[in-house]
């Protein structure tokens, strides 16, 4: 099997690369064995390589890492009821499993859903991640039609699916930050406002606060101080709550790392009193429920997955280079197999 892994804490320099892996196996009777076209990376997978979560989670060496997949279902454990064999997918697997960058990969059914029919793996590889962040952290808002929302790193993988989500999903009035060049993007997925964050600081040019900030680009005291009193601000960066890591995790923090989360989230809960506003750490829950739901909106063409470039799996450690680079318009594919999804290739 092919897949790309790191062999030890560290850069992209610990990134390697091999065609003769054992393959995976079905990890379980509640899993399905997906056979990989695509995967996607996120920042997660950089910090997760260098050990910066080493506190949440700790990772074997060789560790083959990658949480966003598309590919077909080659095997459904007994205990599967919604999935079969041959059934094209996409998903944002567990904390758990080995990871998509691989040639196959095992994950719990209840995370994976039949892909959008009228676009490549090549593209929806890499919306669950970014896709079910933005999508709940909107939720979690209780974002309404006409609202004010700001959203930081708008040409981000987490800002190109939010900004489309906010516009066209939840009906809302947006405003985002990207560099100039980015700017006629930005209003094509359905920015109202862009702010060059080159030249201005977005704190400075907002001023009628909004009803939902959404701090991508960990800036708390900026997002909460243009947002409303009582509006909400939704964080990608920061430590979970201690609800929330129970959520996520595949063992719930014991007594010890819950005192270490809440004294972790103390200094942002204070910013978000000071300023009256709500603050919730957002983190993503992986879910084939809401996959279904960005399904729709992907197959109606009410959002599209924005893609920067794309690899092949044999050059992870540049790909990852180029995600750490923070520079990406959307989001980073890995092609895996490009032998299947053949309707989209000619
Ligand atoms: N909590 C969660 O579950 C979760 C889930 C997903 C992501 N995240 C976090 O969310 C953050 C964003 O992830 P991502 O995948 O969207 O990142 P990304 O794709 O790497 O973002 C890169 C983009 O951000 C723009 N950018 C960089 N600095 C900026 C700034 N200060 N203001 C505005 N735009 C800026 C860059 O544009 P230019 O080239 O023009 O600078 C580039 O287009 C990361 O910190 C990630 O760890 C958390």
């Amino acid at each position: 099997m092919r897949a790309a892994f790191t062999t030890a804490y560290g850069g992209p320099d610990k990134i390697e690369y091999s065609d003769s892996l054992p393959k995976v196996k079905l990890g379980g009777d509640d899993h399905v064995l997906i056979r990989v076209a695509d995967a996607s990376i996120n920042p997660i997978d950089g910090l997760r390589n260098r050990g910066m979560l080493r506190i949440l989670m700790c990772d074997d060496h060789p560790h083959v890492f990658g949480y966003d997949v598309g590919g077909f279902v080659e095997e459904v454990g007994s205990k599967c009821t919604n999935l079969k064999v041959g059934d094209r997918v996409y998903g944002r697997i567990g904390e758990s499993q080995s990871g998509t960058l691989a040639g196959y990969v095992s994950a719990q059914e209840s995370v994976i859903a039949v892909a959008p029919t009228n676009l490549p793996l090549s593209e929806t590889a890499g919306v669950p991640l970014v896709g079910l962040t933005a999508y709940q952290a909107l939720r979690a808002g209780d974002v309404q039609p006409g609202q004010r929302v700001f959203i930081s790193k708008g040409a981000g993988g987490v800002g190109t699916i939010a900004i489309q989500l906010a516009k066209h999903v939840f009906g809302a009035y947006v405003i985002t930050t990207g560099s100039d060049h980015k700017a006629e993007l930005l209003k094509e997925l359905g920015a109202d406002e862009v702010i060059n964050y080159r030249k201005e600081k977005f704190q400075d040019v907002i001023k009628e606060p909004v009803d939902f900030a959404f701090d991508v680009s960990d800036e708390p005291a900026a997002h909460a101080k243009i947002t409303k009193k009582n509006g909400f601000v939704a964080a990608l960066r920061g430590a979970p709550s201690p609800a929330t890591a129970k959520k996520i995790l595949a063992h719930p923090p014991g007594f010890l790392m819950n005192n270490v989360l809440r004294a972790a989230n103390f200094a942002t809960s204070r910013t978000a009193w000071w300023y009256g506003v709500r603050y919730e750490a957002i983190y993503c829950v992986p879910s084939a429920k809401d996959l279904d739901t960005l399904r729709g909106y992907l197959e109606k063409g009410t959002i599209k997955p924005i893609v920067d470039c794309t690899y092949d799996l044999k050059d992870a450690k540049l790909a990852m280079e180029k995600l750490e680079s923070g520079r990406a318009t959307g989001k980073i594919i890995l092609s895996v197999d490009d032998t299947l999804d053949k309707e989209f290739k000619q």
